[in-house]
């Protein structure tokens, strides 16, 4: 087992009607508010209002637009304006993943003079940031217990992760009632993401009993919940494991002590999203399959028996070649029975760009040290594969 540290220090506040808290756990951080939120859902489910009725005795200064895959132009340089013209205490995001991303930007770029995109890149070091209480309102990403954010740059095709525990949120909010809404098209993005976020600390070298039986009833979880948010999307029980286990899914806990895998499917991903805009937990779903059939080998055979057998339930007597090539094959059937395109073209990707998308990966996305080291023409090889 190796050495680890771990400290997640934000506060999550989880169920039915918890949003009341708000004023009180908002108040400690200051009264100037930037509420920050996507293309107007939150207005649809009513969060949009009740926010506001909740803080009225704040002043509230709003970033609204922040679209999927947020991007540094214009939201980040944007919400990092209103920051500083109206010198914000805390940020308050309200919305998905792309939302909560986004915020986490503004809040280290709100403290920085410099060029923010140096601190994107992490050219430059974040050395403070303002604080990020968050209402969820999408079960997928993690990111309301992680201290990341994936930032979009349109017009160099980078679609980055900016890190730092400055950016841990301070509290989620997390009820699941005000998921009940999110499309099936976007309930499935989020379960294939958090299942795509387990099978990334699964597959490495070393690992322990524990988080092997963790991670497994992670993925089964979200399965099986996820199924069910999409046959009742009013299903609170399940809305709320899924909620839950998405949360836990992104932040290390489930690997602590295990060998990093250096996230090759995501790294490929970033690319597919940083050129052409896609849904991220589509491009999983659809990369999963392919990753794991070209990483499949003697070294990686027993991790393949071991997530067949124990998530799938396969027969652990048959020949372990089979029992890999029956877990791959049901990875796919699983997302493909969410109803996602599991191939690239019918996102409207074709093969004119793959040189450019792998080259990409392969020199931004350190995948010659993962788990299985992928070099630029593995790359090129998978993404085929997807088409
Ligand atoms: O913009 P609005 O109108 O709010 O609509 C959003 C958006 O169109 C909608 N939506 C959100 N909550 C809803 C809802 N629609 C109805 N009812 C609700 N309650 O859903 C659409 C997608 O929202 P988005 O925030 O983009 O989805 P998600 O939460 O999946 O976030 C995806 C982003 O997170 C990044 C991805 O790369 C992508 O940019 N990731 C962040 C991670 C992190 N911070 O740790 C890790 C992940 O691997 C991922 O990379
Ligand atoms: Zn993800």
């Amino acid at each position: 087992m190796r050495n680890f540290e771990y400290c997640t220090p934000t506060r999550l506040i989880f169920g039915k009607g918890v949003v009341e808290q708000l004023p009180q756990v908002l108040a400690p951080y200051g009264k100037k508010v930037l509420l920050t939120y996507g293309g107007g859902s939150i207005k649809k489910i009513g969060l949009y209002q009740k926010v506001l009725d909740l803080l009225k005795g704040f002043e509230i200064v709003e970033l609204p637009g922040i679209q999927p895959n947020p991007k540094y132009n214009p939201s980040v340089l944007e919400g990092t304006r209103l920051c500083k013209e109206h010198k914000i205490d805390v940020i308050l995001s309200v919305g998905g993943g792309s939302v909560l991303d986004c915020s986490k930007a503004i809040a280290g770029c709100a403290c920085y003079d410099g060029e923010p995109w140096d601190l994107i890149t992490g050219k430059v070091p974040t050395k403070a940031a303002l604080p990020i209480v968050d209402i969820l309102t999408l079960a997928a990403t993690g990111s309301e217990y992680d201290c990341g954010g994936v930032i979009s740059r349109t017009e160099t095709n980078d679609k980055l992760c900016y890190a730092t525990p400055l950016v841990f949120p301070k509290v989620s909010f997390l009820d699941p009632t005000y998921t009940f809404s999110v499309s099936k098209g976007q309930t499935a993005a989020g379960i294939a993401d958090a299942i795509n976020h387990i099978l990334e600390q699964y597959f490495c070298e070393e690992t322990t009993i524990m988080n092997d039986g963790f991670c497994e009833a992670g993925i089964k979880s979200l399965m099986v919940n996820g199924k069910a948010c999409l046959e009742n999307p009013e299903d609170y029980t399940a809305r709320a494991e899924m909620m839950f286990v998405c949360t836990l899914a992104c932040n290390d806990i489930m690997s602590l002590g295990n060998s990093r895998s250096g996230w090759p499917m995501h790294g490929i991903e970033h690319a597919l999203s940083g050129y052409y805009d896609i849904t991220h937990g589509w491009g999983l779903a659809i990369l999963t399959p392919r990753w794991m059939k070209h990483i499949l080998c003697e070294r990686t055979l027993p991790r393949f028996v071991k997530y067949g057998v124990n998530v799938f339930g396969i027969d652990a007597s048959q020949d372990p070649r089979d029992i890999a090539n029956q877990a791959i094959d049901a990875t796919y059937a699983f997302f493909e029975s969410l109803g996602i395109p599991m191939h690239l073209k019918e996102l409207g990707i074709d093969e004119s760009r793959i040189g450019e998308m792998a080259h990409h990966v392969a020199v931004n996305e350190g995948l010659e040290n993962a788990y299985m080291p992928l070099s630029e023409a593995d790359i090129v090889q998978i993404l085929k594969a997807s088409l």
